[in-house]
This record gives structure tokens, C-alpha cells and sequence, in this order.
């Protein structure tokens, strides 16, 4: 593998390729006082955030370290972004500087293939962090490691909502592509508003009743409402949205048993997901960030390590 830009025909594969290799990192992790692997001593992983970032970013820098690979932060603020260069220009001087892999964050949907093609000459391997509304593989993949914790390895034909702001979320275009690939059955579960022009050719069913649809599910993804990207205003309203799509104690009362409860962060609790419903037992969302580091450790090894380096 040489680039991961998105869930969008990664060969399944080498999705599970990923997966296994994230769950023999967790293992072989655990309990480890020191946990550092010497499998990326030498290769230099830099991190380019021309948006806001807590858990990609930390967990990026974390699995790049805890493989003993050099990790270098750039964000947009403190680099010469500020001074006007170009995407392009930014990045052929990371190259030049070192950079084995890139792993990019930028507000423009298409930005880490851009990246991709002008970095082809350097060698040097891509990854996209999230880019614009597109696409954000490396959370598919933690989403579909914490699932397979939960409900088994085989996720084919167990049902999956993704519930919210589907328009704008590269989160769910992610999992869409990749949970079908796994053989899921994905419902997507938002307002006509929040839906995507289109969507009706997605692989997914379509509803806008989350009462109808939780009793049936054995996860539900939550997905963040990017306000951030709602120039014309917001409509439903937060209120209006979290009567109808928030999930709320009463709601999880209609889930099975087993059914578990995903977010990506950061969550609006009260809004998109009540606060003893996020902190219960059936809700996975520190897992999730758990399974990130271990995850980008998998695609970091992947992609850079040579084939006798087994993790
Ligand atoms: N889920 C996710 O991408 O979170 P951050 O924006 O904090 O990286």
C-alpha cells in the first residue's frame, strides 16, 4: 500500500489486513510498561492540520512514537501556511525536508489526492486525516476495530445506523464505503436536510425515523452536527434535531441488548447524545479513541515498514 485516501475502494482485503494487524499491536501492547516498537526507527512521519484536531492528531503522533518513527507537527497557523504558501509548495518542502509519510488534514474535499500526485516523485506515502466533507478513512477503520471488539469479527449482515449530519460528514462517507465492504447493512438515519444530494445510489437504506430503526440495529454511529459547515443557517434547529435524532435515554431503551453505541467525537451531549447514555457501558466511544492509536500504528506500518518487520 502505498497511499491511504480514502475507504472508497480499499480492497477489503487489505482493510482487514489493517484491522488484524491493529488487533496484534493492541495485544501485543497490553499491560506493556514501555510501549514503544522499534519497527519505524529511522522513517520520519510528519502531521499537516490545516484543521482543528484533538484525537486524529494525538493519536497520529502517539502511534508514529509508540513505532519509533520521528513525528514533526505542522499546523497551519504556526507554519508558513500563515505567510501564503501554497498546499503544494508546503508539501514539497516536507518532502524535501525528510517526510516518509504525510498525513493530512485540510478543509478541501480532494485535498490528500492532490497531495498524493504532487508527492509521487518523492516517494513519499500520503495519508488523509480528513478532508473536507470526503472522506476520513483512518476513523472507518478504528469505527469497524471497535466493532469487531463488540459484536465479533465477521461483521457480515449486522445492521448499522448512521445517525445526523450525513451531508457534511466525511465520517460517514468513510464508514458507507468501508462497512459495505465488510458486508454491513447500513441505514442512514437523518432529516431530509442532512442528507446528501444523491443518496438514494448510496449502497445504504434511507429513513428519517430513529424510533423505527433503533430496535433493529446492532450499532449506532452518532455523527457529529458541523455547524461549522452550515453557511445557510442550520435547520432542523438544535432543538428541533435533538427531539428527533438525539439519543436520549428513552431511546436507548429501545436498543437490543448487545447494540452498541458509537461516536467520533467531539460530541454535543445533550444535543446529539445524552450524557448517561455516552458514559454507559453499551457506548464505545473511548474505545474508539483507544483503537486509534493502535489502528494508525497498523496503517503507519503498512505503509512505511519494510515486509521482514513484523509488528
Ligand atoms: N473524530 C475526529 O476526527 O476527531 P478530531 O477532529 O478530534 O480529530
Amino acid at each position: 500500500m502505498r497511499h491511504l485516501l480514502g475507504a472508497e475502494g480499499l480492497d477489503p482485503a487489505q482493510a482487514l489486513a489493517i484491522l488484524d494487524t491493529a488487533a496484534n499491536l493492541k495485544r501485543t501492547l497490553l499491560g506493556r510498561e514501555v510501549r514503544k516498537l522499534p519497527t519505524l526507527r529511522g522513517r520520519t512521519v510528519i502531521t499537516m492540520f490545516y484543521e482543528n484536531s484533538t484525537r486524529t492528531r494525538v493519536s497520529f503522533e502517539i502511534a508514529g512514537k509508540w513505532m519509533s518513527a520521528d513525528v514533526v507537527n505542522v499546523s497551519a497557523g504556526g507554519s508558513s501556511v500563515g505567510k501564503g504558501e501554497s498546499l503544494r509548495d508546503t508539501a514539497l518542502t516536507l518532502a524535501a525536508a525528510g517526510a516518509d509519510c504525510v498525513i493530512v488534514r485540510h478543509p478541501a474535499s480532494g485535498a490528500a489526492q492532490r497531495l498524493a500526485g504532487w508527492l509521487e516523485a518523492a516517494g513519499t506515502s500520503v495519508v488523509n486525516a480528513g478532508d473536507g466533507t470526503h472522506e476520513h478513512p483512518t476513523q472507518a477503520l478504528l469505527d469497524a476495530a471497535t466493532l469487531r471488539e463488540r459484536l465479533g469479527d465477521d461483521l457480515t449482515g449486522r445492521r448499522i445506523a448512521i445517525v445526523g449530519d450525513v451531508l457534511h460528514s466525511r465520517v460517514a462517507r468513510s464508514n458507507v464505503h468501508l462497512l459495505t465492504a465488510l458486508g454491513a447493512e447500513v441505514t442512514l438515519v437523518a432529516p431530509p436536510t442532512l442528507l446528501p444530494q444523491g443518496v438514494r445510489n448510496w449502497p445504504v437504506a434511507v429513513s428519517h425515523d430513529l424510533d423505527a430503526e433503533l430496535p433493529g440495529q446492532d450499532a449506532v454511529m452518532l455523527l457529529r452536527v458541523q455547524a461549522e459547515r452550515m453557511h445557510g443557517g442550520f435547520f432542523p434547529s438544535a432543538r428541533e434535531y435533538s427531539i428527533a435524532y438525539g439519543l436520549s435515554e428513552r431511546r436507548e431503551a429501545l436498543l437490543q441488548g448487545h447494540a452498541v453505541v458509537l461516536h467520533p467525537g467531539p460530541m454535543l451531549r445533550g444535543m446529539e447524545i445524552a450524557s448517561a447514555v455516552a458514559d454507559s457501558p453499551r457506548a464505545a466511544i473511548t474505545d474508539q479513541v483507544r483503537n486509534g492509536v493502535h489502528v494508525r500504528m497498523a496503517v503507519l506500518y503498512h505503509l512505511l515498514a519494510h515486509e521482514e518487520e513484523t509488528p
